[in-house]
């Protein structure tokens, strides 16, 4: 995979690095960034101060070469300076877990491309229109407003999920809420439980096909009047190849009624289609582990919502449900069910794990579990789309699938539209890796199968 822009990104850099008197504050910066939100063991610290301190030396020097590009990516990074990475070109994360949701509900990160990705005239049928590529981003804070579905669009993502949102502002969790799972860097099986040790500093290289994350931000949303207003112009800005779609979430004891409601405000401001989010590991509880389970892990209920709310829209907007990585019996019990009753079904959601710093207590503050992403759920991700879409076959159901889950690389994009996915969506690996778009198209633009004459 394609990480760096040009061979003299290093040179130039550098040279706006030190025009803008940042060498001297650069170290200072990127510790005060390191130590956020709790301190790395002292030898750890010791190692991270000398790099930082070293680099900062070189880069005075003008002796930088091409091998500092990796740490100099963290540290401009880590100290608050990711717009002067993506001012060369240079891919870093494509959001800054230092900040709030809301300081990066408007301010998307990292390169954004010239000219926009795309697979020429092909074109591939989802949910009953036609799209450019069909390689996405889902429901998360990399799509959470018009600032977000722009930039993913300029970056050949064709396939967008607005983020969740509710029936009423809600807060994110207490920060952290987004931390690399560095240790992660092989797919679980599928159903197995995880324990992801992830300390807040922990760093992965951009670019990095070996990514996994945890997330816990709790489904943060805007007020409907904030969020209705940026959707109608997030949908009015994408194109014909591209398609959005919203993802709600109800609350409260009439959860299906909050979910309907919600759904309806989305429908209000012009989504074509609706995607529920049924899977969330990251609502908050009183429970000990302060966090409820999946919703979709409880049939009845699941689709009591669905039902509610295809009552509630219109004929003419879609409904996708999205799910966890559910066990044999379970899948095909709700599917069973779900099938009459939508136009997709989307999955995995992240897997609830069990996260820990390395010095043994949570990573994020009063939540013992949390989200886990990235190829440690390739596996799981791979076994849920092989069987909902042999369950969509064997029960001769018409719905789409949306599948995701450790997509990091053209690889594992192609295996999950292999196993017969109709679109596929990357979070971990948008993350981690802002040309992850362009280069799946590069790789499989001419020989995807299944594309059909545009309209
Ligand atoms: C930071 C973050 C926030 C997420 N927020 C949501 C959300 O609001 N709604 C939702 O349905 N899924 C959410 N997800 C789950 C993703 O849409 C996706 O299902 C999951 O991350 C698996 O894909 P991946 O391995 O490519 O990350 C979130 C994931 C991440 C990493």
């Amino acid at each position: 995979m394609t990480t760096t822009s040009s061979p003299d990104a290093v040179r130039r850099l550098r040279d706006d690095v030190v025009g803008r008197g940042l060498v001297e504050v650069l170290p200072a910066a990127f510790l005060a960034g390191v130590t956020r939100f709790g301190r790395p063991p002292a030898a750890e610290l010791d190692v991270l101060t000398a790099d930082a301190t070293a680099l900062a030396g070189r880069l005075a020097a003008g002796d930088v070469g091409d091998g500092d590009l990796p740490l100099l990516t963290r540290v401009l990074h880590v100290a608050g300076h990711a717009d002067l990475l993506a001012a060369h070109g240079v891919p870093g994360p494509a959001y800054d877990v230092l900040g709030s949701f809301r300081e990066n509900l408007t301010r998307p990160l990292g390169p954004r491309q010239t000219e926009r990705p795309t697979a020429g005239a092909r074109r591939w049928p989802l949910l009953g229109r036609t799209v450019g590529f069909p390689i996405g981003v889902p429901a998360c804070v990399l799509n959470g407003s018009e600032a977000w579905v722009r930039h993913n669009v300029a970056n050949g993502w064709n396939v967008l999920t607005y983020k969740t949102v509710r029936g009423r502002a809600h807060p994110a969790n207490e920060q952290p809420n987004w931390v690399f799972a560095a240790r992660e860097i092989t797919s679980l099986q599928p159903g197995a439980d995880a324990d992801v040790v992830a300390d807040p500093w922990d760093w992965v290289a951009p670019g990095s096909a070996t990514v996994s994350s945890v997330n816990s931000f709790g489904v943060p949303s805007p007020a409907p009047e904030e969020w209705m207003a940026d959707l109608e112009r997030a949908l009015a800005a994408v194109g014909d190849e591209q398609l959005l779609l919203v993802s709600v979430m109800g609350e409260g004891d009439d959860l299906a009624a909050d979910f309907a409601g919600t759904a309806l405000m989305a429908q209000e401001a012009g989504a074509p289609v609706v995607e529920l989010n049924l899977s969330c590991p990251n609502t908050l509880d009183r429970s000990a582990a302060g966090v409820k389970p999946p919703l979709c892990l409880d049939a009845d209920a699941t689709v009591a919502v669905v039902e509610h709310v295809r009552r509630s829209l219109d004929d003419r907007t879609g409904l996708v449900a999205k799910l966890s990585w559910l066990d044999e019996p379970s899948l095909a019990a709700l599917v069973l069910r779900l099938a009459p009753l939508v136009d997709g079904v989307a999955g995995i959601n992240t897997v609830q794990s069990r996260v820990r710093r390395s010095d043994g207590t949570p990573t994020f503050p009063g939540r013992e579990l949390a989200g886990l992403s990235g190829i440690a759920v390739r596996e799981p991700a791979l076994d849920f789309t092989r069987r909902l879409v042999a369950l969509r076959e064997g029960g001769g159901f018409h719905f789409d699938v949306l599948a995701m889950g450790g997509v990091t690389d053209p690889a594992s994009f192609e295996a999950l539209f292999a196993a017969g996915a109709d679109a596929v969506q990357s979070a971990a690996g948008a993350f981690a890796s802002p040309f992850l778009a362009r280069d799946c198209i590069a790789a499989l633009a001419e020989t995807l199968p299944r594309a059909v004459e545009a309209p």
